[in-house]
């Protein structure tokens, strides 16, 4: 074992847990959670997400910050040189390949919508959008930003490609800052801002009323009914149950190889139980108290309950870009509560996009010995090269491909290959005591056979389940549009050219160190 005192670490613990619960806590927590509760049973929802909750997302955060801090140990901050030491076989690197895969193509896409976020906190200071009185003409403004649709605001994708490469400068500064002094330093400013923001909006939110009174039926209340009102009829339905699996392990970051890279830098000895625990419990709290007060309870009081119900179906871009921006226009001082809004919505996207980059530049670094400086600077260049095809192929469904094998498919793969190694090859035993040294509280025994038996199976049946349902119309392209086949295909090459490139630098690394 050669443990590293150079090795970078976080300065202290609020840091630490801070920069993990911003990791976590992202656009998903905002516009993608009100959008799958509203759509998937309301309440009702809520019994699969919990479920999962408990038996996926705390149990793969305890796992992931296990593997991470063994990893770091061994100097390793990512999931090839993590898997080589839990499993002494050649193969053990090129499973952690896919960890770098999906941090990597899920920051090209993530950074790029982040960046909208930036560019309406601007259009909302500057009521650029307080003209746009329809649903329609809103959307447009929308589309035309993101080169969807011609537009009578937008003409080109310049303002788009502007805010881009200022989000995308923004991210690199502070990874090339490194982990103290960037990352941490971001979430400690970005963090309790994040919340305080959040509960302003709430409270405003939670004080509309019922803003029209000839339609005193379109209120507050009956927007938070809307969300919470559990329609246990949907419970029978798998798609459902699909839907809570895949928003826990989105909002919680698991499966994408970043916690991992986070926990890396942790001392030996220094506590995972609690840290674990305290930041899924913040993330949760952010979620579903922030996430589920705000959008679809205001667009309910605006809207009523038919729009809003054809508002979610749209999904969470509808709901975040035109739904509320055509609210805002609508209230007092809207301009500001609109700038709070998407400037909320940026602050939870960097602190996660920056998590998405570390795992990269920790295996440059750690694996190639070279500089973080350079480490980050390969991944600006790859990450810009990248995010070109997105930005100008986004309506020929780039996004949603990359969004689909690396945001959805691919967390699902990764999270089994980790529980697999971790509580079967390495051992359950020694998992256990490896996640438990140090802990300020102890793992509650229940999740030892919750770890090693149920997380897996789950795991895997999930997995399946979307392949067979999900995967092979979309392999197969059987419901796409003709228009949009070789952008989808172009989306592929780009991710198995990453992938190669990947598994490429892997077989180098190796090769050239005397492991
Ligand atoms: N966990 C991050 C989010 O919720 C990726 O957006």
């Amino acid at each position: 074992m050669s443990e590293n005192n150079n090795r970078e670490q976080w300065g202290s613990r609020i840091g630490l847990i801070l920069a993990v619960a911003g990791n976590a806590i992202g656009l998903g927590n905002f516009l993608r959670f009100p959008v799958q509760a509203a759509q998937n049973g309301g309440g009702a929802f809520m019994i699969p997400y919990f479920i999962f909750f408990l038996i996926l997302g705390i149990p793969l955060m305890w796992i992931e910050w296990g593997i991470g801090r063994h990893g770091g140990r061994f100097n390793h901050g990512s999931a090839p040189g993590m898997f080589d030491v839990l499993w002494k076989n050649k193969a053990a690197k090129y499973f952690g390949a896919v960890g770098l895969f999906i941090s990597l193509v899920i920051m090209i896409y993530y950074t790029y919508i982040e960046s909208w976020t930036l560019g309406f906190s601007f259009f909302s200071i500057t009521k650029t959008y307080f003209d746009e009185t329809s649903f329609d003409t809103m959307k447009n403004f929308l589309y035309s930003y993101q080169g969807r649709e011609a537009g009578t605001h937008f003409d080109s994708l310049l303002p788009a490609y502007i805010f881009m490469l200022i989000t995308f400068a923004i991210n690199f500064w502070i990874l090339f800052k490194g982990i103290s002094a960037g990352i941490e330093k971001l979430a400690k400013i970005a963090m309790p801002l994040l919340f305080v923001f959040g509960v302003i909006l709430v409270i405003r939110v939670l004080t509309l009323g019922a803003p029209d009174p000839t339609h005193p039926e379109n209120s507050v209340i009956n927007g938070l009914a809307f969300i919470w009102n559990p329609d246990l009829s949907k419970l029978g339905n798998p798609s459902v149950w699909i839907a809570a699996a895949g928003q826990i392990f989105f909002t919680l970051s698991v499966g994408m190889g970043t916690i991992h890279a986070y926990a890396s830098y942790l001392k030996p000895k220094d506590d995972i139980v609690l840290s674990g625990l305290s930041t899924s419990a913040t993330n949760e709290f952010a979620e579903v108290i922030l996430g589920g007060s705000i959008a679809i309870p205001a667009a309910v009081a605006f809207f009523g309950l038919t729009m809003t119900t054809q508002i979610a179906a749209g999904g969470s871009f509808d709901l975040g870009f035109v739904s509320m921006p055509l609210i805002f226009r609508q209230i007092p001082f809207g301009e500001f509560f609109g700038f709070l809004w998407f400037l909320l919505l940026f602050f939870a996207g960097i602190t996660s996009s920056v998590a998405m980059g570390q795992p990269v530049i920790a295996f440059l670094e750690d694996e190639f010995k070279i500089s973080r400086k350079k480490a980050t600077a390969i991944l600006a260049v790859v990450v810009l090269i990248s995010v070109q095809f997105v930005i100008f192929f986004l309506k020929f469904g780039f996004l949603d491909e990359m969004d689909y094998w690396a945001g959805t498919f691919g967390l699902v793969l990764f999270a089994f290959v980790e529980t697999v190694l971790f509580m079967w090859v390495f051992g359950a035993d020694k998992a256990w005591k490896e996640m438990n040294e140090g802990g300020d509280i102890g793992i509650p025994r229940i999740f030892y056979p919750i770890m090693k038996y149920v997380t897996p199976t789950v795991l895997f049946v999930i997995m399946i389940w979307w392949f067979v349902q999900d995967a092979f119309p979309i392999l197969l392209l059987t419901n796409s549009n003709p228009e949009q086949v070789p952008y989808i295909w172009g989306a592929r090459i780009l991710m198995i050219l990453l992938y190669a490139g990947l598994f490429y630098l892997i077989k180098k690394a190796w090769s050239k160190s005397s492991r």
